[in-house]
């Protein structure tokens, strides 16, 4: 069985700093050792120095869409790509949605996903559905995900026609998940109020990106995440809230959690760190960072650092859904309603949050918890991922917190020919990822392989039950 000890670094956790030596067999964490004791000096096997660096838990990004068809084309991205670049960037677990087509099972949404990733994967990955259509036969189908693993699946009060739930469905959803451990996801914006401000908006000739934003109201966000709380509240079920944006929307799950109610918030870098100054960017260039929910203006970021610090928003995932601007965000050059929605992250995610330690947003085992242990927590993934602790999975990373780095297209790995953070300059930097004992990127240097990737199938929300 293959040995390893990482010495003489600094290991962070959501709950712990300490100097200590990690000791590792067969892809799984043995212990925890004083440093130079004699159960690490004598640890047989490979020695990794960590001396001056952190040794952090892999990350966990529970929001991604590989592959995601979309408005006529695809997320850029594959399983291979995209978590090859989720390596690169010291995330080792991804959680994926796998959707169920309209008139189709929840079985064969899931066994399509299944065949995209399996044997592609440079790190590990587990799915949650998105439920297109909810009857009382996919209902029934939620029971068996459950006991399969996919315990979690997002339902939309947007796009219309496409993903949009309707209130009862909604609440049925949530009432299956209410008894049988499932968690309900939920894209909160009101998409039939928002298609009415996009025909006006059309027809008044606004077509540039900037419009994304605007008709994408907060209060449109607020009133959806307000009225998916009561319907949860009616059902008697827990809730994840994903991509919140708004103040407003934080204000009501901030409400929620004082209430008592189980009510999980998930915000994204792009709202953290980017606003509607970039839809503005002129010569079509906002159209790079279109996502829904949009953008905001900057003053709403204070409230999802302050969420961050406070609870009140639990989780940092990507929503990693890449489009080329060449030939797929250029589909809406003359109608800002048929850009792709989604945007490229899942690489950045880790630096741009240690970013945030070194601005004083957040501290440092705060940046564990909410990119790591939480949200292996909330999909039933702890502590196998997000810490690092005996019988944990051996999915470490080296991070320099000295390093510094601009973050660009020329050199980034995910399969998209921009940046949202291009030029963006960064204190920090994965060395070294480990995942299940396996060296993936090497200092620097990438020697993983597709197909290292297992399936994680999950346990429920260790949260809300
Ligand atoms: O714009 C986004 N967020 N695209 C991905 C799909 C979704 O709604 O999460
Ligand atoms: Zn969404
Ligand atoms: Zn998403």
């Amino acid at each position: 069985m293959s040995r390893t000890v990482i010495h003489g670094g600094l290991v962070v956790t959501a709950s712990d700093e300490i100097h200590a030596d990690v000791l590792i067999e067969g892809g799984r964490v043995i212990a925890l050792a004083a440093h130079g004791s004699d159960v690490a000096e004598g640890w047989t096997g490979r020695r990794i120095d960590a001396s001056g660096k952190y040794v952090i838990p892999g990350g966990v990004d529970a929001h991604t869409h590989m592959e995601m068809p979309f408005g006529g084309t695809y997320a850029s991205d594959t399983f291979e790509t995209g978590t090859l670049a989720a390596a690169w960037g010291g995330t080792t677990t991804i959680v994926d949605f796998a959707i169920q087509s309209k008139g189709g099972s929840l079985k064969a949404g899931l066994d399509a996903w299944h065949e995209k990733a399996e044997g592609k994967c440079a790190i590990d990955y587990g799915f949650h559905m998105i439920m297109s259509d909810v009857n009382a036969s996919s209902l029934k189908e939620m029971d068996q995900l459950v006991s399969a693993g996919v315990t979690s699946f997002k339902l939309f009060t947007a796009y219309p026609g496409v993903f949009l739930s309707d209130d009862g469905q909604i609440l049925r959803a949530m009432q299956q998940a209410g008894s049988n451990g499932g968690l309900v996801m939920t894209h909160a914006e009101n998409g039939l109020a928002i298609d009415v401000l996009v025909e006006q908006a059309l027809a008044r000739g606004e077509r540039d990106p900037r419009y994304h934003g605007e008709v994408r109201k907060a209060l449109l966000e607020a009133e959806a995440t307000h009225r998916v709380i009561k319907l949860s509240q009616v059902a008697g079920a827990p809730l994840y809230v994903v991509h919140v944006s708004a103040e407003e929307a934080v204000a009501e799950i901030a409400r929620a959690r004082d209430e008592g109610h189980p009510v999980f918030g998930e915000t994204c870098p792009q709202y953290l760190f980017l606003s509607t100054d970039n839809l503005a960017e002129p010569g079509f260039e906002g159209a790079k960072y279109v996502c829904s929910t949009p953008l905001r203006p900057k003053e709403h970021q204070a409230a999802l650092w302050r969420g961050l610090r406070t609870n009140d928003l639990q989780v940092v995932s990507t929503d990693h859904c890449p489009f080329c601007f060449n030939g797929q965000k250029e589909m809406g050059r003359d109608d800002f309603s048929k850009i792709p929605n989604g945007m490229p992250g899942v690489e950045n995610r880790m630096d741009l949050l240690h970013q945030a330690v070194v601005d004083g947003h957040i501290g440092l085992r705060r940046w564990i918890e909410i990119a790591c242990a939480t949200p292996a927590r909330m999909f039933g993934l702890y502590p196998k991922k997000g810490t690092i602790a005996p019988g944990s999975d051996a999915d470490i990373v080296l991070y320099d917190p000295h390093a510094e780095q601009t973050i660009s297209a020329a050199t980034h790995h995910m399969n998209v020919d921009y940046s949202a953070y291009e030029g963006k300059r960064l204190t920090g930097r994965v060395e070294t990822v480990i995942s299940r004992g396996v060296t993936v990127i090497d200092n620097h240097a990438y020697v993983g392989h597709a197909g290292h990737g297992t399936y994680l199938p999950r346990g429920i929300c260790q949260f809300a039950h």
